[in-house]
């Protein structure tokens, strides 16, 4: 493992790379990361570092959002089939017939989302920042696509627009169902509740605090409960317990995203070494995708 490590330094200071990883993939990836965190820092981050090649630790709407933003810089991931289902959940009929017929619409996209469907949309958000965006929109009328959840949830925050909702959806978060919430409560009654938007509404209605992961993370941190019942995908436990070492944490169905782990060291290794699995955007809607991403980050500052 430190020979892996030390090799992998080796080679971002001989490539000129940086590594950045997703809270979500494995620890002992996070362990050779220079950042961490979710994908809206993610995003932003990597138009303010100086290396000229960006290893995205995560899946791949995450290194095509990374490339879009910073398109002359070289962006590799450890594993191209480490795709987000929820990322293809959408219909293009669907968003023509509904510009067509709704008059002063937004389509927002979620980030995680195709690059056809960002070139389709009028801005991006992420759970961190979707509320603000939307908020900040002139349009009345919202497509919210993909994921219904969190859309679901905006369209709450943001009572005086009115939404659409598609219905695409996480199978990790919704694997989170009520029985298990309800066990976890019944397990540690002072607990507090924290969840990701992309949880099923039932699990939404029962939470004390939703957010995205840094969202969770920071709540962890300044919450006086000790216990916590955590509603999103494991690979968040490590970090809250760095951070909170004194806390209990319990997450409800121990939901965990494949796809995530699928990001390994020895991966990691041999993109630096070879220069492979480089993101390439050829795609016609690359110019609109990118707009909808920069448009997301002006509208969240
Ligand atoms: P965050 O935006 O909170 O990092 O979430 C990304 C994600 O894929 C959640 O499932
Ligand atoms: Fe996609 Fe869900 Fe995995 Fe996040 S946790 S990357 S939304 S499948």
């Amino acid at each position: 493992m430190n020979q892996l490590l030390g090799e992998i330094e080796r080679l971002k200071q001989e490539k000129d790379a940086v590594i950045l990883a997703h809270y979500y993939v494995e620890d002992r990836v996070k362990t050779a990361a220079d950042y961490v965190g979710d994908s809206y820092y993610l995003a932003r981050l990597a138009t303010e570092l100086p290396q000229r090649t960006i290893v995205l630790c995560g899946v791949t709407f995450m290194g095509e959002s990374v490339k879009l933003l910073n398109p002359d810089k070289t962006v590799l991931m450890p594993d191209l089939s480490a795709g987000c289902p929820m990322a293809e959940m959408y219909d293009l009929a669907e968003i023509r017939r509904l510009k067509g017929e709704v008059a002063d619409l937004a389509v927002v996209c979620y980030v995680n989302s195709t690059l056809e469907l960002k070139g389709q949309s009028d801005v991006c958000v992420t759970s961190a920042n979707a509320v603000k965006v939307v908020r900040g929109m002139p349009q009345r009328n919202i497509y919210f696509v993909p994921d219904e959840n969190l859309g679901g949830f905006v369209a709450q925050q943001v009572p005086e627009k009115q939404f659409i909702l598609h219905n695409g959806s996480c199978c990790v978060h919704t694997g989170i169902r009520t029985a298990d919430l309800e066990q976890a409560r019944r397990d540690y009654p002072n607990a507090e509740v924290l969840s990701h938007p992309e949880c099923r509404p039932e699990i939404l209605a029962l939470s004390d605090y939703i957010g995205s992961t840094s969202g969770i993370l920071k709540r962890a941190g300044e919450s006086t409960a000790s216990e916590l019942i955590i509603c999103t995908e494991m690979g968040i436990l490590d970090e809250l317990k760095r951070s909170c070492p004194d806390k209990t944490f319990v997450f409800p169905g121990e939901r965990v995203c494949a796809s995530m782990k699928k990001v390994t060291l020895e991966k990691i290794r041999e993109v630096l070494r070879g220069g492979s699995n480089e993101i390439r955007i050829t795609d016609g809607n690359t110019e609109q995708a990118a707009a909808t991403l920069e448009r997301m980050l002006l509208l969240a500052n």
